[in-house]
């Protein structure tokens, strides 16, 4: 009896042994986790910390960082359209919240609902209930958000405006006043990049000019693109354009950046990743070496953009996709990946002493702000008409036409199906 009691215990301690390895090894994650995005090169970094953190915390996994370069993801989507379309899609990729995520992946049922890991890991509470709202449909959540980003921002180096005998422009009218004698002066007063540059400063042109209220009216259909409001829009647009650089269509947000750093150029206008840019890779002070103030008109606005990433359907690489997710929305991948991006956290319990003066500036206007959806970083509208806007806008760079141009921009509406 004795003997057999002690067998048995002997059999159970070996059960027991055996079952521990089991269970640890059942959670060490293997295999590949590809990762889909725009943020190579200069944009990389943030990314990068983020990875850093995911394989440390997974060593057996093996991350391929599929980076396709190309701000705004101009290149990105239209490779991630192929994979997607194509039954390939990554593990998890790149999406910018709002409609680019919902009008186009959700829409077409490409998308696993991430609810149970938003209830799982606590993120109800933590994300801003609006911010959820933008992920999310009736029938569920469908990305992670990892930053939210400001469009509205005008960049300076103060010590060249102090040279130049100039101050930033509270509004257009004061640009307009100030740019013919900087132009005069061999320096270019607003640097501009590529084609969806210009349509990020047309956004924030048309913010100006109509404020956040009616600007949301052109997302919901009730204000028309082809309105007289509207027609004034491209009007004032059009006459910021002569003091752009003559050589736009062939840079990089990055190379536009570089012509105020250079003091080739006095103002530019741009999402706050180059804040990002200005700190992480050419090692800034904000407010010292760098200036900010919100583009002209728009005090008291914040045109909001939030990147995020998803859960395509039938990924390769599921449980690791779901540690990455993880990672993406938790404080600590947070607080890591933001001040470096020059982005603001999404949570609500950020640790704000972990980001720079400029971040703190933006996240106290974050708070009180008037928030207005981002047309071009894919908030406002859906892929169909953010992909043809970039035709309007070639056809107003060449034609300089407000009134046709806001007729074809109300044809893309209808045809994108905008405020249906
Ligand atoms: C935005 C994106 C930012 C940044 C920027 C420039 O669309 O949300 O994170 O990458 O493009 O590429």
């Amino acid at each position: 009896m004795k003997q057999s009691l002690i067998k048995l215990c002997l059999v159970f301690a070996a059960v027991v042994l055996l079952a521990v390895p089991q269970v640890s090894q059942a959670k060490e994650l293997k295999g590949d986790l590809e990762i889909f995005s725009w943020w190579a090169g200069d944009e990389g970094p943030a990314l990068e910390a983020l990875i850093d953190i995911y394989k440390a915390q997974n060593p057996g996994v093996n991350v391929i960082n599929a980076a396709v370069t190309g701000g705004s993801g101009v290149n990105a989507r239209a490779v991630l359209k192929t994979r997607m379309l194509g039954g390939e899609p990554p593990d998890s990729f790149q999406v910018h919240a709002g409609q680019e995520l919902i009008g186009t992946w959700v829409k077409s049922d490409r998308m696993e609902d991430l609810t149970p890991i938003f209830k799982e890991e606590g993120w109800m509470d933590v994300f801003p209930a609006g911010l959820v709202k933008l992920i999310g449909t009736d029938k569920g959540i469908w990305s992670v958000p990892v930053n939210v980003h400001r469009s509205n921002v005008l960049w300076c180096i103060p010590a060249n405006l102090k040279k130049w005998g100039v101050e930033a422009p509270k509004t257009w009218e004061d640009f307009l006043k100030i740019a013919p004698k900087l132009q005069k002066e061999g320096i270019v007063p607003l640097a501009l990049g590529q084609n969806w540059t210009a349509s990020h400063l047309w956004e924030s042109v048309a913010l100006s000019s109509l404020g956040a209220e009616k600007w949301a009216d052109l997302w919901s259909g009730k204000l028309k693109f082809n309105s007289p409001e509207m027609i004034k829009v491209w009007e004032l647009f059009g006459k910021i354009l002569p003091y752009t650089n003559k050589d736009a269509a062939s840079l990089s947000w990055q190379q536009a950046t570089d012509m105020i750093i250079d003091g080739r150029a006095a103002f530019n206008i741009m999402g706050d990743w180059a804040a990002g840019y200005m700190v992480t890779t050419k090692k800034l002070a904000p407010g010292k070496d760098f200036g900010w103030m919100p583009s002209p008109g728009t005090s008291g606005e914040f045109m909001f953009l939030a990147d995020s990433f998803g859960l395509p359907k039938g990924v390769a690489n599921r449980d690791n996709a779901v540690a990455w997710l993880k990672l993406l929305g938790s404080k600590k991948g947070s607080d890591t990946f933001n001040p470096i991006k020059g982005s603001i956290s999404a949570r609500k319990d950020t640790d704000l002493s972990k980001y720079n003066a400029y971040l703190q500036s933006a996240a106290k206007d974050f708070a009180k702000d008037a928030v207005a959806a981002s047309l071009i970083h894919g908030a406002a509208a859906n892929e169909t008409f953010v992909g043809s806007f970039a035709q309007v806008m070639e056809m107003f760079l060449k034609s300089k036409n407000a009134k046709a141009t806001a007729m074809a921009c109300q044809q893309l509406a209808d045809k994108a199906q905008i405020g249906k």
